[in-house]
């Protein structure tokens, strides 16, 4: 079997991933981990959990899973959060974006790995990274800066597992491009005074610039089961073909 546990399956591109694993093949179980569940499906398991929350997420555990032949853990849930430069943002929505956006895929990363390092399966972490994490984005601070921590942790662990013993980790952190779900309709309901690029999201969806899920999802199933192709640990989904 392989086993596929995915963060924000309730919408947008998690779902997307999820149903691209759960249609590609009959020994794929899909296990999602959001506060909704947006998924029915006789491989799908849903954990209702907060990643808001780290005393929640401290609670998930990863069970072992004796017939794998591959565990794939895909960070993917995500929060915009507050749209507004600092000085003017709430301390709960930055305490929130860092513990949705870093803190829980941090916590999940280092349980997941605890759990199977003695597995000798492929194992693999994605995850889900985006072009803020590389360029500034005003109004986005804590958004930019969390994804850049995720972009840092993953090449540190990616270090780290050149040297790890019998049964080493990949772990990639891939950015999205644009694509169309609510996160961009959050983005476009900014207010203008606190978002000077706030036309420029608007004109991507005026435009048909955001990618629909599922395109995006095929393409991180093509990264998954290519793995061998990407020595750099950042990627960005741009210079993959459409599959
Ligand atoms: N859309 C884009 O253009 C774009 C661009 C670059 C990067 N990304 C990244 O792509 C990933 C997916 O984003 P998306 O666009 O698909 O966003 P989305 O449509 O808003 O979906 C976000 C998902 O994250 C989950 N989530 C949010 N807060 C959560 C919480 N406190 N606890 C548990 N789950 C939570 C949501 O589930 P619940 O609400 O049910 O909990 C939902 O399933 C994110 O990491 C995002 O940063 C997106």
């Amino acid at each position: 079997m392989n086993y596929y546990y995915i963060t924000g399956t309730s919408r947008g591109l998690g779902k997307a991933l999820a149903e691209h694993f759960l249609n590609a093949a009959p020994n794929n179980c899909v296990i999602g981990i959001s506060r909704s569940q947006g998924l029915e499906h006789k491989n799908y398991t849903h954990y209702a959990v907060d990643l808001g929350d780290p005393e929640m997420v401290r609670e998930f555990h990863f069970p072992p899973h004796h017939d794998a032949r591959q565990i794939v853990l895909i960070n993917n849930a995500g929060v915009i959060g507050m749209i507004r430069p600092a000085g003017k943002t709430s301390a709960g929505a930055i305490i929130n974006n860092y513990n949705v956006n870093l803190i829980a895929p941090a916590l999940l990363t280092n349980s997941f790995m605890k759990a199977y390092a003695e597995s000798n399966v492929k194992k693999i972490i994605l995850n889900i990274s985006s072009g803020a994490a590389k360029n500034p984005i005003e109004g986005w601070a804590n958004y930019c800066s969390a994804k850049a921590g995720i972009d840092m942790l993953s090449r540190v662990i990616a270090e780290e597992q050149k040297n790890a013993g019998a049964y080493p980790f990949r772990i990639l952190s891939v950015e999205p491009g644009v694509v169309d779900t609510q996160m961009q309709e959050e983005i476009r309901s900014a207010s203008p005074e606190d978002f000077r690029r706030l036309n420029d999201f608007i004109n991507y969806k005026i435009e048909n610039q955001l990618a629909h899920p599922a395109i995006i999802a095929k393409k991180y199933a093509y990264i998954l089961e290519h793995m061998d192709h990407f020595n750099d640990v950042l990627v960005s989904v741009k210079n993959i073909a459409e599959q």
